[in-house]
């Protein structure tokens, strides 16, 4: 299909439905979020109210990685990055694989967001989706969506036939399917990596510590493994899934029974923390990734946290 005629059929979905939901689907770098872009803005050009739920964790263009961000569409946009994020969901890792539940739960949580702010929801996916654990991750992922279009879009004719082959049997959703286009640029991983990190940055730049008491933190039957540098949730108790914002433990004092946390979040109004899978440490004056870099050091380098 081309891409008028995708958005034709979206189009007339949404003029018979009065609402959309469309899952973009993907392996890394065919153009899912360049896609997605597009279907946004042709749908704000018509004056319909627009969200898109960036689901990708690991290269978050709404809201910090690890997290699911919602944002609502005001203007026309170049990139999803332009778009201000009204809500997040905490998942705590930069990508499903280990944390699928986690994923599923975050992405359903914004999806359900975004159909309180918008007619129009773009749900932007990871590109996971090669192998088996990820076959099974993506059919889940949209089955709980429960999205009206899946727009898969494929670099090599057939790639994703072991995931549309089985769609029926998760989803009613239209499936269309594009050809990624020659013009798609592949990112490598080192890329990813520094695009990742410097979401990171971007997210904590007015970041400050503070200090929070020690029994806000989650424990599911026991403690949880809470080192420093761990990656946090910040939520309010009212709002069970939405997340206030994320932080990073510098510190546990354990003689005051608080830990001291670097965010920008304001301290009074969390009551709740969860612990991630991620650890980010400080060198140089930037925050980096333990455990994505190469051959990363068992011990953090001593200007750790400082
Ligand atoms: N149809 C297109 N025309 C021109 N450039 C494109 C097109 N599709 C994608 N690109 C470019 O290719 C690059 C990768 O596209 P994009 O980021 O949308 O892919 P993705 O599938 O979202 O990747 P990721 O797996 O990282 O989320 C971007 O620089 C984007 O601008
Ligand atoms: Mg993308």
């Amino acid at each position: 299909m081309s891409f008028p005629s995708v958005l034709k059929d979206l189009e007339e979905d949404f003029e018979r439905e009065g609402r959309l939901t469309v899952f973009m689907l993907g392996a890394t770098d065919v153009g899912k979020t360049f896609t997605a872009v597009r279907i946004a803005n042709a749908f704000l050009q018509r004056s319909e109210r627009v969200a898109v739920v960036d689901a990708d964790i690991g290269q978050s263009d709404i809201g910090p990685p690890c997290c699911v961000g919602v944002g609502v569409l005001h203007r026309e946009i170049r990139s999803l990055r332009e778009v201000p994020p009204h809500s997040l969901f905490f998942v705590g890792s930069t990508s499903p694989n280990g944390c699928m539940r986690e994923s599923i739960l975050g992405t359903v949580a914004g999806v359900r967001k975004a159909r309180e702010l918008a007619d129009v929801v773009i749900v932007d996916s990871t590109g996971w989706v090669f192998g088996n654990k990820a076959k099974m991750f993506k059919l889940l992922e949209i089955g709980a969506v429960e999205p009206s279009s899946v727009l898969a879009i494929e670099r090599e004719e057939g790639e994703l036939q072991h995931i549309l082959s089985l769609l029926p049997e998760y989803t009613d959703a239209r499936i269309c399917i594009l050809r990624a286009s020659a013009e798609a640029k592949r990112k490598c991983k080192p890329l990813r990596r520094r695009l990742r990190e410097e979401a990171f940055n971007r997210y904590f730049r007015n970041a400050r510590n503070r200090r929070f008491d020690i029994s806000l933190f989650e424990r599911s039957g026991c403690l949880p493994v809470v080192e420093e540098g761990s990656l946090l949730g910040l939520f309010t108790a009212s709002q069970e899934e939405e997340a206030l914002g994320i932080g990073i433990l510098r510190k546990i004092d354990e003689k005051r029974g608080s830990a001291v946390v670097l965010t920008p979040v304001e301290p009074r109004a969390v009551k709740r923390i969860k612990v991630g899978k991620v650890k980010l440490w400080r060198s140089k004056g930037r925050l980096r990734e333990v455990f994505s870099v190469p051959f990363a050091p068992a011990l953090p380098p001593r200007d750790y946290l400082r």
